[in-house]
C-alpha cells in the first residue's frame, strides 16, 4: 500500500465531541449528558436527512438546529447567550491527546481533514487546535454541497491533493464515515474507540435513559428541518375533521 496521503474525519475522529459535555452542564445543570447525546444523534441526522432532501444547509446550521431541537425536546428555556456559549465550543472541541504525534509521525506524506464542518467552522477548530501546522489542506464538503458519506464528498480529496483513491489513506471513528469512504474506494482505517465488550459491559452495568425515552426524544419531537407540516394530528380519527365536505 503506498500510501501518499493521510486525510482524517474531524469531529469524533481528531477531535473529541464529547468534550462539549462541560459547557452543557454548566449552561444546562443536569442535562449536559442528554443534551450532548442528542445533539450529536440529531447533528448527523440532519446531514443525512438534508443530503437526500437536497436541502442542503452548511454544519453551522445543521448543529444549531440540532441543538435547537434538543433544547426544545426537552422543554429547556434558554436566552441568545447561553444558545451561543454553547455553539462556540464546537471551535475549540478538544483534540484527541494522541493526535498530533500521530500526524507528526505520518509526515512528510500529504495530511488533510475531510470534513463536513463548514469552512469556517474547520478553519476556527484547526487554528484553535494548532493543527494548521501539520495539515497540508482543511477540505469541506461544503463545497459540494452535500454531506458524507455521499461520494460527491470523498472526491474532494482527489481533486484538492490530486492523488488518487489508492494512494489515500482515510481515517475515521464513525463507522458510517467508515463504510462511505470505502464504498468510494479509499484505503480506510476506523478507530474502534468502543470496543464490542466495552459496548456490551456499557448497555448491562451503567444507569441507562430507558430505550423508549431516548426513541421519543430522537423521533417524535418535529424537526428543525425548516419545513412544518400543515395540520396537527393526535390520531388518524382526527382526518374527517381536517379534510372537511
Ligand atoms: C465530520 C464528522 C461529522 O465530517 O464526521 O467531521
Amino acid at each position: 500500500m503506498s500510501i501518499k496521503a493521510v486525510v482524517f474525519d474531524a469531529y469524533g475522529t481528531l477531535y473529541d465531541i464529547q468534550s462539549v459535555a462541560d459547557i452543557t452542564e454548566e449552561g444546562f445543570p443536569g442535562y449536559g449528558e442528554i443534551i450532548t447525546q442528542v445533539w450529536r444523534i440529531k447533528q448527523l441526522e440532519y446531514t443525512w436527512l438534508r443530503s437526500l432532501m437536497r436541502r442542503y444547509q452548511d454544519f453551522a446550521a445543521v448543529t444549531r438546529d440540532s441543538l435547537a431541537y434538543t433544547l426544545r425536546m426537552l422543554g429547556l428555556a434558554y436566552d441568545n447567550e447561553a444558545f451561543e456559549r454553547v455553539i462556540e465550543k464546537y471551535l475549540h472541541l478538544d483534540l484527541y491527546p494522541e493526535a498530533t504525534s500521530a500526524l507528526a509521525a505520518v509526515k512528510p506524506r500529504k495530511l488533510a481533514i475531510l470534513s463536513n464542518g463548514s469552512p469556517d467552522m474547520l478553519n476556527a477548530l484547526v487554528r484553535n487546535s494548532g493543527l494548521d501546522r501539520l495539515l497540508d489542506a482543511t477540505i469541506s464538503v461544503d463545497a459540494r454541497k452535500i454531506f458524507k458519506p455521499s461520494p460527491e464528498a470523498y472526491e474532494l480529496i482527489g481533486e484538492v491533493l490530486g492523488t488518487g483513491p489508492e494512494e489515500v489513506l482515510f481515517v475515521s471513528s464513525n463507522p458510517w464515515d467508515v463504510a462511505g469512504a470505502k464504498s468510494f474506494g479509499l484505503n480506510v482505517a476506523w478507530i474502534e474507540r468502543v470496543t464490542p465488550e466495552a459496548m456490551a459491559l456499557a448497555c448491562v452495568e451503567t444507569e441507562l435513559v430507558a430505550p423508549l425515552t431516548m426513541f421519543k426524544a430522537i423521533r417524535t419531537q418535529m424537526d428543525e428541518l425548516g419545513f412544518a407540516p400543515d395540520y396537527l394530528m393526535r390520531s388518524l380519527s382526527d382526518l374527517p375533521g381536517i379534510i372537511k365536505g
